[in-house]
C-alpha cells in the first residue's frame, strides 16, 4: 500500500465500511465482505457501521427496521469485530453524518449524482418512490467515509462508483475550500470469493432473490444448509474440477476453498472419482462449521439487548469524537459559526 499522510505520521491506515440493515446477510456477503472486515480489523484502524440512515430510502416498516438495525449490529460483533479495538457503531447515532451530508450536497453536482447507475436502477425498480434521499444516497455515503478521513474503503463492485463520487466530492471541496478530507481509495481484498446463486450460478448470490434455495443466510440452520446445497444447480459431467462453463461446480469449489483454506488443486484431488452428491454434502458441512461460531455468538448477543445497545452507544461516542473534528473543520471552512 502506498504511503499516505496518516502512515507517514506512523499511524495505521484507517479502513471504513458500512453495511445496510436490510435482511440477514448471505453466505456471499460473509465470505465476500464480512470475513475480510474481521481480517482487516487485525491490521488497520477500522471503523464499521450499520448504515441505518441509508435504509430509510426504501421506507422500511419502523418496528422491522428497529429490529434489523439491532440484528445487523449483533452480526458485526458476532463475526468477531472487537468493539474495544475497532469502532463499531450505528450511523444514525452519530449526528455528524447527516450534518456533513448536507454540506456535501452543496458540493455535489446534480449531473454527477444523476449518473449513478444504482440510482438509475433503483428508480426504475421503484418507480413509485423515487425520493430525494435515494438521489443523494451517495453523498451520505461520502460523508460516512470522509468524516473518519478513511484511507481505504472495502467495497464490492456495485459500490465502486459511489466510492469514486466520494473521492470527487472530497477533491472538489478540498480544491475550493482548502485541504479538509483524505481522499479514500478502494480496498480490493486479496482473498474472498464472489459467491454465486446456488440456483443460477451465473448470477451473484443475493438476499433479495425470490427463490429461497438460491442463497444461504448467515443464520440458516444446518438442516437447511444441507438441503440447499443438495439442490444446488451443477452440470452433468460428474467431475469435480474448476473449468469454464462449470459455473455451479466452480462456485461450490470457491465456497469450499474459502471455508477450508484448500486451493482448487487440493479440492480436485480430494474429490477425484467421487460424485457431486458427496461433494455437495462436504461443502455444506464446511459451511456449517464456518458459520457455527457466528451463529452461536449471534444468539448470545441477541439474548442480551442491553449489552448490544450499550456497546453501540459506546461505539457511537468513540465515532463521534473523530467525526466531530472533521465536521468542525468543514463547517469552519465553509463559513458556518462553530
Ligand atoms: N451503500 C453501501 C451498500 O449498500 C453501504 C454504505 C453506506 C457504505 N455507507 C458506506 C459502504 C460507506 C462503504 C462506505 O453496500
Amino acid at each position: 500500500m502506498e504511503n499516505t499522510a496518516s502512515q507517514k505520521k506512523g499511524k495505521k491506515p484507517v479502513v471504513l465500511s458500512c453495511i445496510q440493515p436490510t435482511s440477514v446477510p448471505t453466505l456471499g456477503n460473509y465470505l465476500g465482505a464480512l470475513k475480510n472486515w474481521k481480517k482487516m480489523s487485525e491490521e488497520y484502524d477500522c471503523v464499521f457501521a450499520v448504515a441505518d440512515l441509508h435504509a430509510l430510502t426504501v421506507h422500511p416498516e419502523p418496528a422491522k427496521l428497529r429490529q434489523q438495525i439491532l440484528e445487523m449490529y449483533a452480526i458485526m460483533l458476532s463475526i468477531g469485530l472487537d468493539p474495544e479495538k475497532n469502532i463499531t457503531f450505528i450511523q444514525s447515532q452519530v449526528h455528524a453524518h447527516a450534518e456533513l451530508a448536507w454540506i456535501l450536497n452543496c458540493y455535489t453536482q446534480f449531473g454527477e449524482a444523476s449518473r449513478m447507475t444504482q440510482f438509475k436502477e433503483k428508480s426504475q425498480k421503484h418507480a413509485d418512490n423515487i425520493n430525494v434521499g435515494l438521489f443523494s444516497y451517495p453523498v451520505l455515503m461520502a460523508a460516512d467515509i470522509l468524516l473518519y478521513q478513511a484511507n481505504y474503503v472495502p467495497v464490492g463492485a456495485d459500490q465502486k462508483q459511489h466510492l469514486e463520487i466520494a473521492r470527487d466530492i472530497a477533491a472538489r471541496f478540498n480544491q475550493i475550500r482548502g485541504e479538509t478530507f483524505t481522499l479514500p481509495e478502494p480496498y480490493i481484498a486479496k482473498v474472498g470469493a464472489k459467491v454465486m446463486s446456488l440456483q443460477d450460478p451465473t448470477q451473484k448470490m443475493s438476499k433479495s432473490d425470490p427463490n429461497p434455495k438460491a442463497s444461504i443466510s448467515l443464520l440458516d440452520t444446518p438442516d437447511v444448509i444441507i438441503k440447499k446445497f443438495k439442490s444446488a444447480v451443477t452440470d452433468s459431467e460428474a467431475c469435480v474440477r474448476y473449468a469454464e462453463g462449470k459455473d455451479g461446480i466452480n462456485n461450490l469449489m470457491g465456497i469450499y476453498s474459502c471455508c477450508t483454506g484448500l486451493d482448487f488443486d487440493q479440492i480436485e484431488k480430494e474429490f477425484e472419482g467421487k460424485g457431486y452428491g458427496d461433494f455437495k454434502v462436504k461443502v455444506a458441512q464446511a459451511v456449517i462449521e464456518e458459520l457455527k461460531p457466528v451463529q452461536e455468538n449471534f444468539s448470545r448477543y441477541m439474548s442480551d439487548k442491553a449489552y448490544l445497545l450499550d456497546t453501540a452507544k459506546k461505539g457511537a461516542e468513540k465515532a463521534e469524537a473523530i467525526a466531530a473534528r472533521t465536521l468542525y473543520k468543514a463547517k469552519k471552512k465553509v463559513g458556518l459559526p462553530i
